[in-house]
C-alpha cells in the first residue's frame, strides 16, 4: 500500500526536506516533514522493489538471446513463448492486466502498482479565447492545456525551457496574465512562437538560446517562475540546478528522456538516490520512457519490421564473426528501411566494417529475424512491467534533491496516461523563510 502524505488541494506526493539554513520555525514544519518523510519512504519502496528485481528488468532480451532468469523461472519463460501476438499486444498495452498476468508465475511483482503510481494533481479551469489553440496539433494542447491547468497561481515573470513554440508560454500568460520568456534553440519554432504570440497579443518573448548557455541562466535570473513541459535529460539536469542556485520562486516541471545525457552512467541527484544501492546505466534510463501511446496499426508494423531486420542482421553478424555477442548498432534513417533487407544489412555491415560474403541466405536470415522479433516482444514483457516503476523513481529523484535544497516539493500526474505517458509533473515552491542557494 502506497503511505498517502498529505491530500491537500492540489494532490500529489508531498514532501519537502527544509532542514538547512532555516531562519525561523514554521508552525507547517512538523506536517512538511512528515509529507518529506512520505516521499522518501515511497522512494524507499520504489528502490528496494528495483533492487530486488533487477534480474528481470535489467537483462535486455533483444541483445541476449537467453535470459538469465529463463532458467530459474521457466513457467514464465514457457507462458511468455505460448502467448499468441494478439494476447501479446493486449498485454504489451495494459499495465494492469499484465501485472496481473506476471504475478501468476513471480508473485513479488504482484507489489508493482502499489509503488509506481501516483496521484492526478488536481485542475483548474481555464475559458481560453475562441481560436486559442489553432495552429496547435490536437493532442499537444491537450498535454498543454492540462499541464497549464495544474499549475498553482503564478504573478510575475515566468521562463519556459526548452519552449518548442512556446504553446505552453501562451496558456501561462493567458491565464494568470503575466509575461512569459520562452527559450528555445531552433530558430524556426522561436519564429513561428513569436508569430502565434504577436497574433494573440499576449505578453510572450521567444529568445532563441541554448538552455546550457549562461545566457539561459541570466534568463532565468529575471524570473519568478520556472516552467518546463518535456525538457529532456541534460538540459533539464540545467534547469534543476539553476533554479536551485538562484532560488527560482517556483519549478513546474515534466522531464521526459532521461537517457539522453553526456554521463553514461546515471549521476543520480539526491542523497536518497545515492543511498538507494540503485546504479542506473544509459539502457536503463532508456527503459524509463520506452512506454508510447497505442500506435497506429501500421506504425506498429513499422517498428516490428524494424526490430525484425536488426535482430536478422544481428544473427547474421555473430555467425560472420564467429562471435557471439551482440554488435551494437546506431540509429539509422527510416530510408535504411526502406530497402530490401539484403541492402539494409549491406549498410549496417559498412557502418561495422565488416565484409559480407558474396552469397548469403537472405530469406534464411530475414526469416530469422522475424522469428526473434516474435520472441523478444514476449521476453520483454516482464522487463516492461517495471517502465513506470522506473520512471517514477527517477522522477522522485529530482524531486527529492529539490527538497533536500528547501523547496516543497509535490509530485504527481497533470494527464492521463493516454494523451502521454510521459505525464509524471513535479511542481515545486521554495519555502519562505529559508535563505537561497544550495549548501
Ligand atoms: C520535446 S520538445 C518539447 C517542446 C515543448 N516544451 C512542448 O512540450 O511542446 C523539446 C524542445 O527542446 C528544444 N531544445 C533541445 N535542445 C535545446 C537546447 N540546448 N536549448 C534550447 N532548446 C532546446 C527542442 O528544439 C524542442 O523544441
Amino acid at each position: 500500500m502506497l503511505i498517502c502524505a498529505t491530500r491537500g488541494k492540489s494532490a500529489g506526493w508531498q514532501g519537502s526536506a527544509g532542514t538547512r539554513r532555516r531562519t525561523e520555525f514554521d508552525t507547517g514544519l512538523s506536517q512538511k516533514m512528515n509529507q518529506s518523510t512520505a516521499l522518501r519512504e515511497h522512494f524507499q519502496r520504489l528502490s528496494r522493489l528495483l533492487v530486488d528485481q533487477a534480474p528481470i528488468w535489467r537483462p535486455v532480451p533483444f541483445s541476449l538471446p537467453e535470459l538469465p532468469w529463463e532458467s530459474q523461472h521457466p513457467a514464465l519463460a514457457g507462458a511468455l513463448g505460448r502467448l499468441s501476438d494478439e494476447h501479446c499486444a493486449a498485454l504489451e498495452a495494459d499495465q494492469p492486466a499484465l501485472v496481473r498476468w506476471l504475478a501468476d508465475y513471480i508473485p513479488a511483482l504482484a507489489h508493482i502498482p502499489a509503488v509506481d503510481t501516483v496521484p492526478a494533481f488536481s485542475a483548474d479551469r481555464t475559458d481560453y479565447p475562441a481560436g486559442f489553440e489553432r495552429d496547435i496539433p490536437g493532442r499537444k494542447w491537450r498535454q498543454v492545456s492540462a499541464f497549464a491547468a495544474c499549475l498553482e497561481h503564478m504573478e510575475g515573470p515566468v521562463v519556459e525551457w526548452c519552449a518548442g513554440k512556446a504553446h505552453l508560454g501562451r496558456a501561462i500568460a493567458q491565464r494568470f496574465s503575466t509575461p512569459v520568456t520562452a527559450l528555445e534553440w531552433n530558430a524556426e519554432l522561436c519564429s513561428r512562437g513569436s508569430e502565434l504570440s504577436r497574433r494573440l497579443q499576449l505578453d510572450v518573448t521567444l529568445r532563441h538560446c541554448d538552455v546550457l548557455s549562461a545566457a539561459a541562466a541570466g534568463e532565468l535570473r529575471q524570473a519568478r517562475h520556472a516552467v518546463a513541459l518535456h525538457a529532456c535529460g541534460d538540459l533539464h539536469r540545467r534547469l534543476i540546478e539553476t533554479v536551485i542556485a538562484q532560488a527560482t520562486a517556483s519549478l513546474d516541471l515534466s522531464p521526459c528522456c532521461y537517457h539522453l545525457t553526456g554521463a553514461t552512467h546515471y549521476q543520480p541527484y539526491s542523497q536518497a538516490a545515492r543511498d538507494s544501492g540503485l546504479a542506473l546505466n544509459r539502457d536503463d534510463c532508456r527503459l524509463a520512457v520506452q512506454e508510447t501511446v497505442t500506435a497506429a496499426a501500421s506504425n506498429r508494423r513499422r517498428r516490428q519490421q524494424k526490430s525484425a531486420w536488426r535482430l536478422g542482421f544481428d544473427a547474421l553478424q555473430r555467425r560472420l564473426r564467429g562471435v557471439d555477442d551482440y554488435l551494437p548498432v546506431p540509429s539509422l534513417p527510416e530510408s535504411a528501411f526502406d530497402t530490401s533487407f539484403a541492402d539494409f544489412c549491406g549498410r549496417v555491415a559498412a557502418l561495422k566494417q565488416l565484409t559480407l560474403p558474396h552469397r548469403v541466405d537472405w530469406p534464411y536470415y530475414q526469416h530469422l529475424g522475424w522469428l526473434r522479433q516474435a520472441r523478444v516482444s514476449r521476453m520483454e514483457l516482464p522487463r516492461h512491467a517495471f517502465r513506470r516503476a522506473l520512471e517514477l523513481w527517477l522522477v522522485l529523484d529530482r524531486a527529492l534533491y529539490l527538497a533536500e535544497c528547501d523547496y516543497h516539493v509535490q509530485v504527481g500526474t497533470f494527464c492521463d496516461r493516454q494523451l502521454t505517458p510521459r505525464n509524471l509533473m513535479i511542481r515545486a515552491h521554495r519555502q519562505p523563510g529559508l535563505v537561497a542557494g544550495p549548501a
